[in-house]
């Protein structure tokens, strides 16, 4: 075992040389006294890249999403999402604490909604209910399986949305993998929400950092809640850095994550012990029905194959490429992970 193959998850990167060199070299200044160069020099280029007034640098995109639903609610208002989505499974029930609203949740499927379900959804204020006033969406779809939202289906949402007064925000934690999917520019999916979120941090390779990016008006609101949750940080730069060279290097590239993707589940298909749910994956992620229990299949890769996958599930196992994973690693993987499904079938 030379080195582990890591496919828990996209986040697992390390810095390049290069990205470290562009980090080590920022200009930086105080980001809570709004004096970072490089915190503005990210900010502006991503608002300008989704076709957004202006944006904001958080430090995770667990804070873009809580700070959105913050700043476009007031407590006892609702929100939809889908029941799968991020924010209501996995970012530690922060709609209910910290924005103090109600989750409305539709199924989707494949990661992808259907606007009659939510438009049948939505509740009007009266002396009854409590208003509908955000609807989020989640583009690419993690649990789903890194499934892509069609531009169409953001439309008529958008659409139906606006007809009612109902915000849209989007967690683009995986924008760029989704515009690469869906072969458009991030800018044409984001404007189909009023704010949308963006990891640095997954796909695009950076330690730390997801950018959120909307109006203007909205930024400056969103600003004084990341500063409420502790979010405002000092010499940032230094972490925009990394953001800058990102954007500027490692978004041409996410195809060939989508590639290693399709080429996982293709030498996976067909083998005993599990079922490829993702047969075709949409982005960079392959989801895998065993018949073992998950969390037996990824202790024996590791400690056999030093092969790292993760759980979704008691009988789902995940794998996700980046920037750190090559077909060589994608090959040896598949080996590793063929290997020791079949055990359990004949044991
Ligand atoms: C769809 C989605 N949204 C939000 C997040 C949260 O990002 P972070 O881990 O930076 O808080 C994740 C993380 O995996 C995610 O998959």
């Amino acid at each position: 075992m030379d080195r582990l193959i890591d496919l828990r998850s996209d986040t697992v990167t390390r810095p390049t040389p290069e990205m470290r060199a562009a980090m080590a070299n920022a200009e930086v200044g105080d980001d809570v006294l709004d004096d970072d160069p490089t915190i503005h020099q990210l900010q502006e280029m991503a608002a300008a890249l989704l076709g957004k007034e202006a944006a904001l640098f958080m430090p995770s995109g667990t804070m873009s999403n809580a700070v959105a639903i913050k700043t476009h609610t007031l407590p006892g208002q609702e929100i939809l999402l889908d029941s799968d989505a991020h924010s209501m499974l996995y970012e530690a029930g922060n709609p209910a604490t910290l924005a103090a609203v109600l989750t409305r949740q539709f199924r989707s499927s494949a990661g992808v909604p259907s606007p009659d379900e939510i438009v049948g959804l939505v509740h009007a204020e009266t002396l009854h209910s409590p208003k509908t006033a955000l609807l989020l969406l989640e583009n690419t779809h993690n649990r789903a399986g890194g499934t892509v939202i069609p531009l169409s289906v953001h439309r008529v949402l958008r659409d139906e949305m606006d007809k009612r007064g109902i915000a849209v925000h989007l967690d683009g934690a995986r924008l760029f993998n989704a515009a690469v999917a869906l072969n458009v520019r991030p800018s044409e999916i984001a404007a189909q929400s009023d704010s949308v979120t963006f990891c640095l941090s997954k796909g695009l390779g950076c330690p730390v950092g997801s950018v959120l990016c909307g109006r203007r008006e909205f930024i400056e609101r969103a600003r004084r809640v990341r500063k409420m949750l502790g979010g405002g940080m000092r010499q940032a730069g230094i972490l925009a850095a990394a953001g800058i060279y990102a954007l500027e290097h490692h978004v041409d590239r996410i195809a060939s994550d989508h590639a290693n993707a399709t080429r996982l589940a293709a030498a996976l298909i067909g083998s005993p012990g599990y079922v490829v749910e993702t047969e075709r994956p949409a982005t960079n992620m392959v989801y895998l029905r065993t018949s073992e229990r998950a969390s037996v299949i990824v202790e024996r890769a590791k400690h056999r194959f030093g092969v790292l996958v993760g759980t979704m599930g008691d009988h789902v196992v995940r794998a996700v490429t980046h920037l750190d994973i090559g077909p060589g690693d994608i090959d040896l993987a598949a080996n590793a992970i063929r290997a020791v499904c079949a055990e359990s079938v004949s044991a």
